[in-house]
Protein backbone atom coordinates (compact mmCIF):
# COMPACT_ATOMS: atom_id res chain seq x y z
CA UNK A 1 0.00 0.00 0.00
CA UNK A 2 0.98 3.61 -0.65
CA UNK A 3 1.44 5.46 2.17
CA UNK A 4 1.03 8.89 0.52
CA UNK A 5 -2.17 8.12 -1.36
CA UNK A 6 -4.36 6.32 0.91
CA UNK A 7 -3.67 8.60 4.36
CA UNK A 8 -4.55 11.65 1.47
CA UNK A 9 -7.28 10.16 0.19
CA UNK A 10 -9.00 9.01 3.70
CA UNK A 11 -8.44 12.17 5.08
CA UNK A 12 -9.88 13.68 1.75
CA UNK A 13 -13.00 11.16 1.85
CA UNK A 14 -13.58 11.52 5.31
CA UNK A 15 -14.02 15.37 5.10
CA UNK A 16 -16.18 15.16 2.29
CA UNK A 17 -18.08 12.54 4.48
CA UNK A 18 -18.24 15.37 7.06
CA UNK A 19 -19.18 17.95 4.73
CA UNK A 20 -21.85 16.18 3.20
CA UNK A 21 -23.38 14.76 6.63
CA UNK A 22 -23.61 18.66 7.50
CA UNK A 23 -25.00 20.08 4.36
CA UNK A 24 -27.97 17.17 5.23
CA UNK A 25 -28.61 18.02 8.55
CA UNK A 26 -28.33 21.57 7.57
CA UNK A 27 -30.82 20.77 4.54
CA UNK A 28 -32.75 18.82 7.45
CA UNK A 29 -32.83 21.87 10.23
CA UNK A 30 -33.51 24.52 7.97
CA UNK A 31 -36.20 22.98 5.99
CA UNK A 32 -38.71 22.92 8.37
CA UNK A 33 -40.68 26.00 10.42
CA UNK A 34 -38.75 25.03 13.99
CA UNK A 35 -35.69 25.92 12.24
CA UNK A 36 -32.77 27.43 14.12
CA UNK A 37 -30.58 29.63 12.02
CA UNK A 38 -27.85 27.04 10.59
CA UNK A 39 -24.36 28.08 10.65
CA UNK A 40 -22.17 28.06 7.81
CA UNK A 41 -21.06 24.48 7.06
CA UNK A 42 -17.19 24.51 8.25
CA UNK A 43 -14.81 23.53 4.96
CA UNK A 44 -13.76 20.21 4.91
CA UNK A 45 -10.71 19.76 5.95
CA UNK A 46 -7.36 19.74 3.05
CA UNK A 47 -5.79 16.50 2.57
CA UNK A 48 -2.85 16.88 4.86
CA UNK A 49 0.32 14.53 6.42
CA UNK A 50 -2.26 15.15 9.82
CA UNK A 51 -0.45 14.06 13.63
CA UNK A 52 1.35 11.21 13.08
CA UNK A 53 0.80 10.07 9.87
CA UNK A 54 3.30 9.84 6.80
CA UNK A 55 6.35 10.82 9.59
CA UNK A 56 9.36 8.96 9.37
CA UNK A 57 10.18 8.54 12.60
CA UNK A 58 12.44 11.22 12.99
CA UNK A 59 10.59 13.33 14.94
CA UNK A 60 7.64 12.37 17.63
CA UNK A 61 4.39 12.22 16.83
CA UNK A 62 3.39 15.45 18.60
CA UNK A 63 6.60 17.54 17.91
CA UNK A 64 5.33 16.12 14.18
CA UNK A 65 2.26 17.64 14.00
CA UNK A 66 3.33 20.69 15.72
CA UNK A 67 5.87 20.92 12.96
CA UNK A 68 3.18 20.19 10.01
CA UNK A 69 1.14 23.02 12.04
CA UNK A 70 4.09 25.66 11.51
CA UNK A 71 4.30 24.39 7.77
CA UNK A 72 0.87 25.18 7.38
CA UNK A 73 0.74 28.28 9.81
CA UNK A 74 -0.91 31.20 7.26
CA UNK A 75 1.57 33.89 8.66
CA UNK A 76 0.05 37.53 8.97
CA UNK A 77 1.85 41.33 9.24
CA UNK A 78 1.33 40.67 13.04
CA UNK A 79 3.88 37.44 12.74
CA UNK A 80 6.06 39.15 10.39
CA UNK A 81 4.62 38.35 6.71
CA UNK A 82 5.89 41.27 4.32
CA UNK A 83 5.87 43.91 3.42
CA UNK A 84 6.92 41.98 0.25
CA UNK A 85 5.69 38.77 -0.33
CA UNK A 86 4.45 35.31 -2.53
CA UNK A 87 2.07 34.01 -0.54
CA UNK A 88 1.40 33.67 3.62
CA UNK A 89 2.62 29.87 4.16
CA UNK A 90 4.87 27.14 3.13
CA UNK A 91 1.94 24.81 2.69
CA UNK A 92 0.23 27.44 0.02
CA UNK A 93 2.61 26.66 -2.39
CA UNK A 94 3.60 22.73 -1.36
CA UNK A 95 0.53 21.23 -0.50
CA UNK A 96 -0.34 18.63 -3.78
CA UNK A 97 -1.30 15.92 -2.92
CA UNK A 98 -0.20 15.93 0.63
CA UNK A 99 1.28 18.94 3.01
CA UNK A 100 4.94 19.00 2.00
CA UNK A 101 4.09 18.33 -2.14
CA UNK A 102 4.04 20.91 -5.04
CA UNK A 103 1.47 23.38 -5.97
CA UNK A 104 0.59 25.18 -9.01
CA UNK A 105 1.37 28.31 -7.54
CA UNK A 106 4.96 29.71 -9.42
CA UNK A 107 7.28 32.54 -8.67
CA UNK A 108 8.73 34.52 -11.12
CA UNK A 109 12.42 35.79 -11.86
CA UNK A 110 14.00 38.59 -14.07
CA UNK A 111 17.17 39.97 -14.56
CA UNK A 112 19.73 41.00 -17.02
CA UNK A 113 21.78 39.85 -19.76
CA UNK A 114 23.92 42.41 -20.96
CA UNK A 115 27.67 41.66 -22.73
CA UNK A 116 27.72 37.73 -21.66
CA UNK A 117 26.93 38.73 -18.23
CA UNK A 118 23.79 38.18 -16.14
CA UNK A 119 22.95 40.22 -13.14
CA UNK A 120 20.43 40.98 -10.54
CA UNK A 121 18.35 43.99 -10.80
CA UNK A 122 18.13 45.64 -7.99
CA UNK A 123 16.26 43.97 -5.41
CA UNK A 124 17.66 40.54 -6.65
CA UNK A 125 15.65 38.22 -9.49
CA UNK A 126 12.91 37.31 -7.93
CA UNK A 127 9.79 39.48 -8.28
CA UNK A 128 7.31 38.75 -5.46
CA UNK A 129 4.11 38.58 -6.48
CA UNK A 130 2.10 40.61 -3.08
CA UNK A 131 2.41 43.24 -1.03
CA UNK A 132 1.27 44.73 1.63
CA UNK A 133 0.17 48.29 0.08
CA UNK A 134 -0.43 48.88 -3.81
CA UNK A 135 2.45 51.42 -4.24
CA UNK A 136 5.20 48.60 -3.10
CA UNK A 137 4.27 45.50 -5.31
CA UNK A 138 7.06 44.86 -6.83
CA UNK A 139 7.40 45.42 -10.82
CA UNK A 140 9.20 43.55 -13.77
CA UNK A 141 11.98 45.88 -14.52
CA UNK A 142 11.74 47.50 -18.18
CA UNK A 143 15.37 46.81 -18.41
CA UNK A 144 15.15 43.16 -17.50
CA UNK A 145 15.30 41.29 -21.15
CA UNK A 146 15.55 37.83 -18.92
CA UNK A 147 12.20 36.43 -17.48
CA UNK A 148 11.19 33.31 -15.87
CA UNK A 149 8.41 31.42 -14.58
CA UNK A 150 9.16 28.52 -11.84
CA UNK A 151 7.10 25.89 -10.83
CA UNK A 152 6.92 24.87 -6.55
CA UNK A 153 8.61 21.91 -6.53
CA UNK A 154 7.73 18.63 -3.83
CA UNK A 155 9.76 18.77 -0.87
CA UNK A 156 8.18 15.09 0.70
CA UNK A 157 11.24 13.37 0.96
CA UNK A 158 14.02 15.62 0.59
CA UNK A 159 15.53 14.84 4.16
CA UNK A 160 16.88 11.50 2.43
CA UNK A 161 18.20 13.92 -0.74
CA UNK A 162 19.79 16.19 1.85
CA UNK A 163 21.77 12.77 3.76
CA UNK A 164 23.61 11.77 0.44
CA UNK A 165 26.86 12.59 0.93
CA UNK A 166 28.55 15.24 -2.05
CA UNK A 167 30.74 11.91 -2.94
CA UNK A 168 28.01 10.37 -4.26
CA UNK A 169 26.73 13.19 -6.48
CA UNK A 170 30.50 14.11 -7.68
CA UNK A 171 30.69 10.38 -8.52
CA UNK A 172 27.61 10.52 -10.63
CA UNK A 173 28.96 13.72 -12.30
CA UNK A 174 32.47 12.03 -12.74
CA UNK A 175 31.09 8.91 -14.56
CA UNK A 176 28.16 10.45 -16.88
CA UNK A 177 30.68 11.18 -19.85
CA UNK A 178 31.77 7.71 -20.04
CA UNK A 179 28.47 6.42 -20.03
CA UNK A 180 27.52 8.76 -23.10
CA UNK A 181 30.46 8.94 -25.26
CA UNK A 182 31.03 12.28 -23.47
CA UNK A 183 27.63 14.14 -24.14
CA UNK A 184 26.24 14.02 -20.83
CA UNK A 185 28.13 15.73 -17.99
CA UNK A 186 26.50 16.73 -15.07
CA UNK A 187 27.44 20.02 -13.22
CA UNK A 188 27.78 20.14 -9.32
CA UNK A 189 26.97 23.58 -7.99
CA UNK A 190 29.02 23.84 -5.27
CA UNK A 191 27.37 26.50 -2.43
CA UNK A 192 27.19 28.08 0.72
CA UNK A 193 25.56 26.37 3.95
CA UNK A 194 24.10 29.15 5.28
CA UNK A 195 24.25 27.87 9.27
CA UNK A 196 27.88 27.21 8.94
CA UNK A 197 30.15 30.62 7.58
CA UNK A 198 32.64 29.55 5.42
CA UNK A 199 31.39 25.99 4.41
CA UNK A 200 30.08 24.69 1.20
CA UNK A 201 28.57 21.58 -0.17
CA UNK A 202 26.82 20.70 -3.04
CA UNK A 203 23.55 21.99 -3.91
CA UNK A 204 21.08 19.92 -4.85
CA UNK A 205 17.42 21.75 -3.59
CA UNK A 206 15.71 24.34 -5.90
CA UNK A 207 15.90 24.59 -9.80
CA UNK A 208 19.21 25.65 -10.19
CA UNK A 209 20.24 23.34 -6.94
CA UNK A 210 20.85 26.39 -5.32
CA UNK A 211 20.90 25.50 -2.00
CA UNK A 212 22.25 22.19 -0.42
CA UNK A 213 20.60 22.57 3.09
CA UNK A 214 17.32 22.35 3.63
CA UNK A 215 17.87 24.61 7.04
CA UNK A 216 18.88 27.15 4.63
CA UNK A 217 16.37 26.53 1.87
CA UNK A 218 13.98 27.24 4.51
CA UNK A 219 15.35 30.32 5.69
CA UNK A 220 16.18 31.77 2.14
CA UNK A 221 12.05 30.96 1.36
CA UNK A 222 10.66 32.33 4.87
CA UNK A 223 12.64 35.89 3.60
CA UNK A 224 12.06 35.34 -0.10
CA UNK A 225 8.42 33.62 -0.54
CA UNK A 226 6.87 35.37 2.85
CA UNK A 227 8.86 38.61 3.71
CA UNK A 228 9.71 36.78 7.22
CA UNK A 229 13.32 37.47 7.79
CA UNK A 230 15.18 35.25 10.26
CA UNK A 231 19.11 35.35 11.40
CA UNK A 232 20.08 33.02 8.12
CA UNK A 233 18.46 36.23 5.96
CA UNK A 234 18.55 39.14 8.46
CA UNK A 235 17.59 41.92 5.48
CA UNK A 236 14.18 42.57 4.73
CA UNK A 237 13.37 42.30 0.91
CA UNK A 238 12.90 45.26 -1.04
CA UNK A 239 10.65 46.59 -3.54
CA UNK A 240 12.66 46.68 -6.63
CA UNK A 241 15.73 48.09 -4.53
CA UNK A 242 13.54 50.49 -2.78
CA UNK A 243 13.56 50.15 1.50
CA UNK A 244 9.94 49.15 2.63
CA UNK A 245 10.56 49.95 6.26
CA UNK A 246 7.54 51.97 6.22
CA UNK A 247 5.18 49.59 5.69
CA UNK A 248 6.57 47.25 7.93
CA UNK A 249 4.32 46.97 11.50
CA UNK A 250 6.68 49.00 13.98
CA UNK A 251 9.34 47.24 15.78
CA UNK A 252 8.95 44.17 14.15
CA UNK A 253 11.19 41.53 14.52
CA UNK A 254 13.10 42.72 11.46
CA UNK A 255 15.11 45.29 13.89
CA UNK A 256 15.73 42.29 16.87
CA UNK A 257 18.52 39.77 16.88
CA UNK A 258 17.92 36.75 18.06
CA UNK A 259 14.23 36.93 16.47
CA UNK A 260 11.96 34.09 18.02
CA UNK A 261 10.84 32.57 14.42
CA UNK A 262 13.81 31.28 14.17
CA UNK A 263 11.92 28.14 15.70
CA UNK A 264 9.82 28.23 12.41
CA UNK A 265 12.36 27.86 10.37
CA UNK A 266 14.14 24.86 12.85
CA UNK A 267 10.70 23.33 13.07
CA UNK A 268 9.42 23.62 9.01
CA UNK A 269 13.00 21.77 8.20
CA UNK A 270 12.47 19.03 10.93
CA UNK A 271 8.71 18.72 9.05
CA UNK A 272 10.69 18.12 5.67
CA UNK A 273 13.25 15.75 7.37
CA UNK A 274 11.18 13.89 8.97
CA UNK A 275 7.90 12.94 5.78
CA UNK A 276 9.05 9.41 4.05
CA UNK A 277 10.20 9.70 0.16
CA UNK A 278 7.69 9.78 -2.22
CA UNK A 279 6.26 6.13 -3.76
CA UNK A 280 8.82 4.15 -3.17
CA UNK A 281 8.90 4.07 0.58
CA UNK A 282 12.29 2.89 2.53
CA UNK A 283 12.66 -0.82 2.55
CA UNK A 284 10.36 -0.84 -0.47
CA UNK A 285 11.00 -3.74 -2.81
CA UNK A 286 14.13 -2.38 -5.50
CA UNK A 287 14.23 -2.10 -9.21
CA UNK A 288 12.84 -4.57 -11.23
CA UNK A 289 9.49 -5.46 -8.88
CA UNK A 290 6.36 -3.54 -9.22
CA UNK A 291 6.45 -0.09 -7.85
CA UNK A 292 4.32 1.49 -5.30
CA UNK A 293 2.17 4.60 -6.98
CA UNK A 294 -0.59 4.51 -8.78
CA UNK A 295 -0.78 0.80 -9.84
CA UNK A 296 -3.66 0.02 -11.51
CA UNK A 297 -4.68 -3.75 -11.90
CA UNK A 298 -3.44 -5.23 -14.95
CA UNK A 299 -0.37 -2.68 -15.98
CA UNK A 300 1.88 -4.30 -13.93
CA UNK A 301 3.61 -6.02 -16.78
CA UNK A 302 3.67 -2.68 -18.58
CA UNK A 303 5.09 -1.01 -16.15
CA UNK A 304 8.00 -3.03 -15.21
CA UNK A 305 8.50 -3.17 -19.13
CA UNK A 306 8.46 0.30 -19.33
CA UNK A 307 11.03 0.65 -16.37
CA UNK A 308 13.49 -1.54 -18.49
CA UNK A 309 13.42 0.88 -21.60
CA UNK A 310 13.82 3.79 -18.90
CA UNK A 311 16.87 2.54 -17.60
CA UNK A 312 18.62 0.93 -20.83
CA UNK A 313 17.97 4.19 -23.73
CA UNK A 314 20.05 6.28 -21.14
CA UNK A 315 17.22 8.59 -19.25
CA UNK A 316 18.37 6.97 -15.73
CA UNK A 317 21.84 8.41 -16.42
CA UNK A 318 20.44 12.03 -15.74
CA UNK A 319 17.64 10.76 -13.80
CA UNK A 320 19.43 8.32 -11.26
CA UNK A 321 16.74 5.62 -9.84
CA UNK A 322 18.56 4.73 -6.87
CA UNK A 323 20.68 7.12 -4.45
CA UNK A 324 21.56 5.80 -0.61
CA UNK A 325 21.95 7.74 2.36
CA UNK A 326 24.93 8.60 4.53
CA UNK A 327 25.85 6.04 7.55
CA UNK A 328 24.84 6.83 11.23
CA UNK A 329 27.30 10.01 11.79
CA UNK A 330 27.85 10.75 8.11
CA UNK A 331 28.58 14.38 8.16
CA UNK A 332 26.67 16.64 5.88
CA UNK A 333 25.86 20.02 4.18
CA UNK A 334 29.82 21.61 4.92
CA UNK A 335 29.81 19.36 8.61
CA UNK A 336 26.45 21.66 9.81
CA UNK A 337 24.31 18.60 10.06
CA UNK A 338 24.80 14.95 10.83
CA UNK A 339 22.77 12.44 9.01
CA UNK A 340 20.88 9.84 11.73
CA UNK A 341 18.27 7.35 11.91
CA UNK A 342 15.74 7.27 10.24
CA UNK A 343 17.68 8.53 7.46
CA UNK A 344 20.92 6.99 7.48
CA UNK A 345 21.95 4.39 5.12
CA UNK A 346 18.62 4.05 3.18
CA UNK A 347 18.68 3.49 -0.39
CA UNK A 348 15.52 5.17 -2.49
CA UNK A 349 14.67 6.21 -5.93
CA UNK A 350 14.58 9.82 -6.45
CA UNK A 351 15.32 9.08 -10.68
CA UNK A 352 17.12 12.21 -10.14
CA UNK A 353 21.39 12.65 -10.05
CA UNK A 354 20.27 16.54 -8.71
CA UNK A 355 23.21 17.42 -11.25
CA UNK A 356 22.64 20.68 -13.46
CA UNK A 357 22.79 20.23 -16.94
CA UNK A 358 22.04 21.74 -20.35
CA UNK A 359 18.70 20.01 -21.74
CA UNK A 360 17.99 23.43 -24.00
CA UNK A 361 15.68 24.89 -21.60
CA UNK A 362 17.80 26.63 -20.17
CA UNK A 363 16.29 30.22 -18.41
CA UNK A 364 18.89 32.30 -18.20
CA UNK A 365 18.88 33.02 -14.59
CA UNK A 366 21.85 32.91 -12.43
CA UNK A 367 21.35 31.89 -8.49
CA UNK A 368 23.94 30.51 -6.42
CA UNK A 369 26.33 29.40 -9.27
CA UNK A 370 28.69 30.96 -11.84
CA UNK A 371 27.90 32.79 -14.65
CA UNK A 372 28.10 28.92 -16.31
CA UNK A 373 25.08 27.72 -14.49
CA UNK A 374 22.94 30.27 -16.57
CA UNK A 375 21.29 27.98 -19.07
CA UNK A 376 21.43 24.70 -16.40
CA UNK A 377 18.78 23.32 -14.85
CA UNK A 378 18.75 20.64 -12.15
CA UNK A 379 17.36 17.16 -13.59
CA UNK A 380 13.65 16.86 -12.27
CA UNK A 381 13.00 14.28 -9.97
CA UNK A 382 10.27 11.90 -11.26
CA UNK A 383 9.37 10.46 -7.86
CA UNK A 384 5.67 11.69 -7.31
CA UNK A 385 5.33 12.77 -10.79
CA UNK A 386 1.74 10.70 -11.26
CA UNK A 387 0.40 13.69 -8.99
CA UNK A 388 2.13 16.55 -10.87
CA UNK A 389 0.17 18.17 -13.81
CA UNK A 390 2.64 21.14 -14.65
CA UNK A 391 6.11 20.08 -15.74
CA UNK A 392 9.44 21.47 -16.25
CA UNK A 393 10.81 24.38 -14.50
CA UNK A 394 8.32 26.95 -15.84
CA UNK A 395 5.17 24.30 -15.34
CA UNK A 396 4.87 24.53 -19.59
CA UNK A 397 4.42 20.73 -20.01
CA UNK A 398 1.28 19.55 -19.35
CA UNK A 399 2.13 16.03 -19.91
CA UNK A 400 5.07 13.56 -19.45
CA UNK A 401 5.59 13.03 -23.71
CA UNK A 402 5.26 16.75 -23.99
CA UNK A 403 7.96 16.64 -20.94
CA UNK A 404 10.01 14.44 -22.59
CA UNK A 405 9.92 16.18 -26.38
CA UNK A 406 11.73 19.58 -24.74
CA UNK A 407 14.76 17.83 -23.84
CA UNK A 408 17.64 18.89 -25.95
CA UNK A 409 21.46 19.80 -25.46
CA UNK A 410 23.07 17.07 -23.75
CA UNK A 411 19.53 14.87 -24.06
CA UNK A 412 19.73 14.70 -27.55
CA UNK A 413 20.78 11.15 -27.88
CA UNK A 414 18.90 9.46 -25.39
CA UNK A 415 15.54 11.35 -26.76
CA UNK A 416 16.87 10.77 -30.31
CA UNK A 417 16.70 6.94 -28.84
CA UNK A 418 13.44 7.63 -26.87
CA UNK A 419 11.78 8.99 -30.29
CA UNK A 420 12.87 5.71 -32.40
CA UNK A 421 11.37 3.31 -30.05
CA UNK A 422 7.72 1.93 -31.36
CA UNK A 423 5.04 3.15 -30.17
CA UNK A 424 4.02 0.43 -27.71
CA UNK A 425 7.57 0.72 -26.13
CA UNK A 426 7.08 4.65 -25.43
CA UNK A 427 3.87 3.69 -24.09
CA UNK A 428 5.32 1.51 -21.41
CA UNK A 429 8.05 3.81 -20.25
CA UNK A 430 5.12 6.52 -20.03
CA UNK A 431 2.73 3.96 -17.79
CA UNK A 432 6.05 3.32 -15.98
CA UNK A 433 6.74 7.13 -14.92
CA UNK A 434 3.17 7.97 -14.14
CA UNK A 435 3.38 5.24 -11.61
CA UNK A 436 5.96 6.79 -9.48
C1 LIG B 1 4.76 31.42 -3.16
C2 LIG B 1 4.96 30.00 -3.16
C3 LIG B 1 5.93 29.40 -2.17
C4 LIG B 1 5.97 29.51 -0.81
C5 LIG B 1 5.10 30.39 0.09
C6 LIG B 1 7.00 28.62 -0.37
N1 LIG B 1 7.57 27.99 -1.44
FE1 LIG B 1 9.00 26.55 -1.37
N2 LIG B 1 9.11 26.57 -3.40
C7 LIG B 1 8.35 27.36 -4.23
C8 LIG B 1 8.90 27.35 -5.56
C9 LIG B 1 8.35 28.13 -6.76
C10 LIG B 1 10.02 26.51 -5.52
C11 LIG B 1 11.02 26.27 -6.65
C12 LIG B 1 11.95 27.48 -6.58
C13 LIG B 1 13.09 27.48 -7.56
O1 LIG B 1 13.93 26.60 -7.50
O2 LIG B 1 13.15 28.41 -8.37
C14 LIG B 1 10.11 26.01 -4.15
C15 LIG B 1 11.06 25.11 -3.70
C16 LIG B 1 11.19 24.72 -2.38
C17 LIG B 1 12.15 23.74 -1.90
C18 LIG B 1 13.10 22.92 -2.77
C19 LIG B 1 12.56 21.52 -2.94
C20 LIG B 1 13.43 20.62 -3.80
O3 LIG B 1 13.35 19.39 -3.64
O4 LIG B 1 14.19 21.13 -4.62
C21 LIG B 1 12.04 23.69 -0.55
C22 LIG B 1 12.84 22.83 0.41
C23 LIG B 1 11.00 24.64 -0.16
N3 LIG B 1 10.51 25.23 -1.31
C24 LIG B 1 10.62 24.88 1.13
C25 LIG B 1 9.72 25.88 1.49
C26 LIG B 1 9.45 26.26 2.86
C27 LIG B 1 10.06 25.62 4.09
C28 LIG B 1 8.54 27.27 2.81
C29 LIG B 1 7.97 28.08 3.95
C30 LIG B 1 8.96 28.73 4.80
C31 LIG B 1 8.25 27.51 1.40
N4 LIG B 1 8.99 26.66 0.65
C32 LIG B 1 7.36 28.47 0.96
C33 LIG B 1 7.24 28.09 -3.86
C34 LIG B 1 6.95 28.45 -2.56
C1 LIG C 1 21.09 14.97 -19.80
C2 LIG C 1 20.26 14.64 -18.66
C3 LIG C 1 18.86 14.13 -18.93
C4 LIG C 1 18.48 13.04 -19.67
C5 LIG C 1 19.36 12.09 -20.45
C6 LIG C 1 17.05 12.96 -19.56
N1 LIG C 1 16.58 13.97 -18.78
FE1 LIG C 1 14.65 14.29 -18.25
N2 LIG C 1 15.17 16.05 -17.37
C7 LIG C 1 16.45 16.54 -17.29
C8 LIG C 1 16.40 17.90 -16.80
C9 LIG C 1 17.60 18.81 -16.58
C10 LIG C 1 15.04 18.19 -16.58
C11 LIG C 1 14.46 19.54 -16.12
C12 LIG C 1 14.39 20.47 -17.34
C13 LIG C 1 13.61 21.75 -17.11
O1 LIG C 1 12.84 21.83 -16.15
O2 LIG C 1 13.75 22.70 -17.89
C14 LIG C 1 14.30 17.00 -16.94
C15 LIG C 1 12.92 16.88 -16.82
C16 LIG C 1 12.20 15.73 -17.14
C17 LIG C 1 10.79 15.56 -16.94
C18 LIG C 1 9.84 16.57 -16.28
C19 LIG C 1 9.70 16.25 -14.81
C20 LIG C 1 9.03 17.31 -13.96
O3 LIG C 1 8.61 16.99 -12.84
O4 LIG C 1 8.94 18.48 -14.37
C21 LIG C 1 10.45 14.31 -17.41
C22 LIG C 1 9.09 13.67 -17.43
C23 LIG C 1 11.66 13.72 -17.91
N3 LIG C 1 12.71 14.60 -17.71
C24 LIG C 1 11.75 12.47 -18.47
C25 LIG C 1 12.88 11.98 -19.13
C26 LIG C 1 12.90 10.76 -19.91
C27 LIG C 1 11.72 9.84 -20.10
C28 LIG C 1 14.15 10.64 -20.40
C29 LIG C 1 14.66 9.59 -21.35
C30 LIG C 1 13.94 9.45 -22.60
C31 LIG C 1 14.93 11.77 -19.91
N4 LIG C 1 14.11 12.57 -19.16
C32 LIG C 1 16.28 11.99 -20.16
C33 LIG C 1 17.61 15.87 -17.62
C34 LIG C 1 17.65 14.72 -18.38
Amino acid sequence: MDIRLSSASSKEFGGQRLAVFILFWGFLTSSGPWAAPAPPPPRPPQPSNGPGQNNNGLLSPSDFSAAVAVFSQQQTPSTGLGPVFNDDACAQCHHAPNVGGDSQVTALRAGIFSEGVFSDPPGGSLIDHRALAPQIVPRVPNNANVRSIRASISTLGDGYVEAVPDQTLLSIAAAQPGLSNGQIHGVANWVPVLELPHSTAVGRFGWKSQHASLLSFSADAFRNEMGITTPLFPTELSSNGNSVQAFEPAGFFETTPNRPNNNDVISVTSFIRSTPVRARIPGAPDLGVVPRGVVLSGQAQFIKAGEGTFMTIGCAICHVASLTTGAQGTAVNGGAYTVQPPLAGITFHPFSDYLLHDVGTGDGIVQTGDQSTRNLIRTAPLWGISTRKTLMHDGASLDIPAAISRHAGEASVVIQSFNALPASDQQNLITFLNSL
